[in-house]
């Protein structure tokens, strides 16, 4: 399996902190944002990672992480010159993943859990993770039938569904490449990747797997602190 970390986008929800750099540079307590969701690939053994970063800052993610051989694993780059949606990571990615199955992880996303035998068990399909959140309303949201099976998932829905949101964390097979092409983009303007999942609801081959851990979607100040308030106290190598 291979991986990818989706790190591009404006971020200007986090002006004036991304005027010079990127949001996944910003410090979480004592690392730069990306070494997290990056963390969690490489903890599922996963040794290829294609980075997805915008033009603007792509030679500090360079100097930042390089050739991957520090973190004995091979990192590839791409530009996204504008944010098309995260459905675009797998149209981006298509050579890189050629045959192989992806993880692919926001670059803002932190888990607490190590999910490596979620990651590492997966076969075919795609698999989705999930957490019970008290703001569904800024997430891709599972909306779940009377005997508990996901029917389908909404992107941002503007009335309650349920509490359980999509965390930035996605298996798939090869074929979400195809599935990608196909997507039109969204009223916001997006390939979504909710559309992606309910692709594979569809075809019955997603499986929801819920996250037991803490998650964080960096993307706002207070998610911001949260997760460096979460790692300054919880850190071993303090
Ligand atoms: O965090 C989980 C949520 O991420 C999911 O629940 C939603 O279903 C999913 O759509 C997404 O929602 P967000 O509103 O958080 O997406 P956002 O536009 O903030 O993008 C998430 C990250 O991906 C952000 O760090 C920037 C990056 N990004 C985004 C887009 C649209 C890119 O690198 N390229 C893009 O084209």
């Amino acid at each position: 399996m291979k991986g990818i970390i989706l790190a591009g986008g404006k971020a200007t929800r986090l002006m004036p902190l991304t005027k010079v750099t990127s949001k996944q540079l910003l410090p979480v307590y004592n690392k730069p944002m990306v070494f997290y969701p990056l963390n969690t690939l490489l903890q599922a053994g996963i040794k290829e990672v294609l980075i997805i970063i915008a033009p603007d800052y792509a030679g500090h993610f360079l100097h930042l992480l390089g050739s991957g051989r520090e973190f004995k694993a091979r990192f590839t780059y791409e530009i996204q010159e504008k944010p098309r949606g995260l459905a675009d990571a797998f149209i981006i990615g298509k050579d890189f993943m050629d045959e192989d199955s992806v993880a692919m992880i926001l670059g803002d996303n932190i888990f607490t859990d190590d999910l490596s035998k979620e990651i590492k068990s997966f076969e075919k399909g795609g698999r989705v993770f999930v957490k019970k959140v008290s703001d569904p309303e800024r997430y891709g949201v599972v909306k779940f039938d009377q005997d508990n099976k996901a029917e389908k998932i909404v992107e941002k829905p503007k009335e309650w569904i349920s509490d359980y949101a999509v965390t930035g964390l996605y298996v798939y097979d090869k074929r979400v490449c195809q599935f990608a092409k196909e997507l039109k983009p969204s009223d916001r303007g997006e390939i979504e990747i909710t559309d992606i999942n309910n692709k594979y609801l569809e075809l019955g081959e997603l499986d929801v797997v819920p996250v037991k851990g803490e998650w964080f979607d960096t993307g706002t100040f207070d998610s911001l602190l949260a997760a460096s308030n979460y790692v300054a106290k919880h850190n071993d190598s303090k």
